[in-house]
């Protein structure tokens, strides 16, 4: 039985497809109404290939054969004229076909009867409703901003050594090393901690695009969403197959990210589940991504032992500082 999340997928699939099918010939048909040369070669080079075809089924003697010849010489001719004119107005056959998002699948979501890893993504998105993961396409590290980022040193007011921007430059290629290692045991998990507005989630975005862009399965959900699905997941009776593959999804994804991480309302249960989540990944060497605005020693002061550990143990912690980078848009908006 397939699921609901399956059948809206496969659905959005296919629209994308026709679309893009749909695009591509229109696109087609307006350069030929205006360049109808075209038109008349393609009507041609159709016909011959054609009846080229045809008698190639039928061709048992040598007159026919040699017909047959001639054809191919004429198609070849056509061929080249019509790359020819295509040329003349700066086109290739390429501009004509259709463009997929996905060049691995073409928008089938399969290839060799295996789901393409873009359809699996937008599986788990659909199943846990991950509207923030379709910012990826604004928030990613083509579009990163060094700007927002002071390049003077001030250690009173921001408590490290380094200036904002070198801190950030260290922590974004960090964070890109780290979306290109989600596989290798010895790459460290990361704990981006810092106050609000200083691009955490901006930069989460950046690994999830970066992640996905190589095929990798992303989760990206904040902690309290988070902790009260799986807290309801717990306590629910009759639990549906689809939802056992769901809840498993948190613990095999290749990077689950966890926002936010200090805004949920804890209790013992959702204590155990953030550690269960921490101790099953880490077991299996699967890569986790915190963001928060607490600091370490809140944290320590927050949670229990056994999950402080692990932060300290199997997480390298990122500092980010600086300005309110929400506070310094509105402020060049409204100069
Ligand atoms: N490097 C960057 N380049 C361009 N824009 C950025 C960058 N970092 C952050 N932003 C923008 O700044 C705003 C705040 O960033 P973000 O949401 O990532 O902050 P945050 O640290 O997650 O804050 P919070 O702790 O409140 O969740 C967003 O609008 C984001 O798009
Ligand atoms: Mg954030
Ligand atoms: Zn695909």
């Amino acid at each position: 039985m397939q699921s609901n999340a399956f059948r809206k997928v496969e659905r959005d699939f296919s629209i994308k497809r026709q679309r893009a099918q749909s695009d591509a010939r229109r696109f087609k048909n307006s350069v030929y109404e205006e360049n109808p040369t075209l038109e008349k070669i393609e009507n041609e080079i159709n016909m011959i290939s054609l009846k080229s075809a045809k008698d190639r089924i039928f061709s048992d003697n040598l007159s026919r054969r040699i017909e047959q010849e001639k054809l191919e010489v004429k198609l070849e001719r056509l061929n080249r004229k019509y790359k020819e004119e295509l040329q003349k107005i700066g086109l290739t056959k390429e501009d004509f076909e259709p463009k997929y998002e996905c060049t691995k699948c073409n928008d089938t979501g399969f290839v060799e009867n295996k789901m393409c890893s873009c359809f699996n993504q937008e599986l788990i998105n659909e199943t846990f409703k991950q509207s923030n993961l379709s910012k990826i396409k604004e928030e990613n590290f083509e579009t990163f901003d060094y700007g927002y980022y002071s390049a003077i040193n001030n250690k009173e007011k921001y408590g490290i050594e380094k200036s904002p921007l070198e801190n950030i430059d260290g922590i974004k290629n960090l964070a890109y090393k780290f979306s290109h290692c989600l596989e290798d045991p010895t790459q460290k998990n990361l704990l981006f901690t810092g106050s609000t507005g200083l691009g955490k989630t901006f930069l989460a975005n950046c690994i999830a695009a970066e992640a996905i862009k190589q095929g990798k399965s992303v989760i990206y959900q904040t902690a309290p969403i988070l902790l009260d699905k799986m807290t309801d997941y717990k306590f629910k009776f009759n639990k549906t197959e689809e939802e056992r593959e769901d809840y498993n999804k948190i613990f095999d994804v290749d990077l689950l990210i966890i926002d936010d991480l200090g805004t949920e309302a804890m209790n013992s249960a959702k204590f155990s589940e953030l550690f269960n989540i921490l101790n099953t990944r880490l077991l299996k060497n699967k890569k986790i991504l915190i963001s928060t605005n607490l600091s370490l020693q809140e944290i320590k002061n927050e949670y229990e032992e056994r999950i402080f550990s692990r932060f300290v143990g199997d997480f390298i912690i990122c500092r980010f500082v600086g300005e309110d980078i929400r506070i310094l848009k509105k402020k060049i908006i409204n100069r």
